[in-house]
C-alpha cells in the first residue's frame, strides 16, 4: 500500500491515474476499528482503487484535551488498510489542510442546528470544511461514510447536493459488538464497568424500535421508551430523541399536501465516565 505523506505526493498519483479507474475514498481520523474496516472492504469491492485518508482534524474538536487524547495508531491503521486491500493512504499535513491565511469555511444549514450541532458548536463547520477539502484534493467520485454518525452523514449528503459536488456518498451500516454497542474509537475510554453499562444505548434504541413496530408513532412516547431504559443506568443522557430522517429535525406534527412522508430515526448521545457516546437506529416510515 502506498503512503502519501502530503498533498503533492497525492496529486502526482491522481494525475497519473487513467481517467477510467474508479477511485473509492474513505475519509477517517485513524484509530481504525471494524466500522472503518467495513467501509474499506465495501470500497475495495466496488472500485478499482481505494484511497483512505487519516487526518485528525483539529477544527472539528471543541476541546483541546479531546483533540490531544484522540488515539493516534498510524502503524496499526496502515496494517488494517493494507490487509483489506486499500491501494493507498493519504496522510495530509496540517499545512495541506489549513495553510497560512486559511479563512474559508462551510456553514451547514438547519440540519446542524440540533443534537450534535447544538452540543458541539463549530463541529460540523470543521467537519464539512475538511470533507470538502478532502473531496477536492483526492478528486474522489465515490466516498464511504458510516451510519453511526447519522447527522454527519446527513450533512455531508446535503453539502454534496447543495453545492453540486460530483461525488457519490455511500453509507454502511453501523458495526456492533455482540451486546449491541456501536464500534467507536471512543469505546477505548470505557472502564470495564462502563463498558458493561454502555450496552444500555442499544437496549434504549431497541426499546424505541419495539414500540415503533407495535404501532407507536408519537415521538414523545418513543423518546420516553429510551429514557426509561437509560434512567436505570449510570449514563448521563445528553439527548435521546426521535427525528425526521429527511430533515434531521424533530418530526413536524402538521401535514399538508406538500409535506414529505416522514421517516423516523431514534438518536442518542450520552456521557459515560470519560467517554461521550452517540448512536442511532432507523425506526421506519411514520
Ligand atoms: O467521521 C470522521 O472520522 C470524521 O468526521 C471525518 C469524516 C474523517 C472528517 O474529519
Amino acid at each position: 500500500m502506498i503512503r502519501f505523506h502530503n498533498l503533492s505526493e497525492l496529486q502526482q498519483w491522481t494525475a497519473s491515474l487513467p481517467s477510467n479507474r474508479a477511485v473509492g475514498f474513505v475519509p477517517t481520523m485513524g484509530a481504525l476499528h471494524e466500522g472503518h474496516a467495513s467501509l474499506v472492504a465495501r470500497a475495495v469491492k466496488e472500485n478499482d482503487e481505494v484511497l483512505a485518508s487519516i487526518f485528525v482534524n483539529p477544527t472539528q474538536f471543541q476541546e483541546l484535551v479531546d483533540l490531544d487524547r484522540y488515539p493516534r495508531t498510524l502503524e496499526q491503521d496502515c496494517e488494517v488498510l493494507e490487509r483489506l486491500g486499500a491501494t493507498a493512504v493519504y496522510l495530509p499535513t496540517e499545512n495541506d489542510m489549513y495553510p497560512r491565511g486559511f479563512q474559508t469555511r462551510i456553514e451547514p444549514g438547519e440540519g446542524a442546528e440540533w443534537f450534535e450541532g447544538e452540543k458541539r458548536p463549530g463541529h460540523f463547520t470543521g467537519m464539512l470544511t475538511v470533507v470538502l477539502k478532502l473531496f477536492q484534493q483526492t478528486r474522489a467520485r465515490r466516498s464511504y461514510f458510516g451510519e453511526k454518525d447519522a447527522q454527519q452523514l446527513f450533512l455531508v449528503r446535503r453539502m454534496v447536493e447543495d453545492l453540486d459536488l460530483n461525488v457519490e456518498v455511500l453509507s454502511c451500516a453501523t458495526i456492533r459488538e455482540p451486546d449491541g454497542l456501536a464500534m467507536s474509537s471512543r469505546n477505548a475510554r470505557l472502564s470495564e464497568t462502563e463498558r458493561f453499562e454502555s450496552a444500555s444505548l442499544w437496549r434504549a434504541l431497541s426499546a424505541a424500535k419495539s414500540a415503533f413496530d407495535r404501532g407507536e408513532r408519537r415521538a414523545s412516547v418513543l423518546e420516553q421508551a429510551m429514557h426509561d431504559v437509560l434512567k436505570a443506568t449510570a449514563v448521563e443522557v445528553e439527548y435521546a430523541s426521535v427525528i425526521d430522517d429527511l430533515t434531521f429535525r424533530p418530526p413536524e406534527p402538521t401535514l399538508d399536501e406538500h409535506e414529505h412522508e416522514q421517516c423516523l430515526r431514534a438518536i442518542l448521545a450520552v456521557r459515560l465516565g470519560a467517554a461521550r457516546l452517540i448512536d442511532n437506529l432507523l425506526l421506519g416510515h411514520a
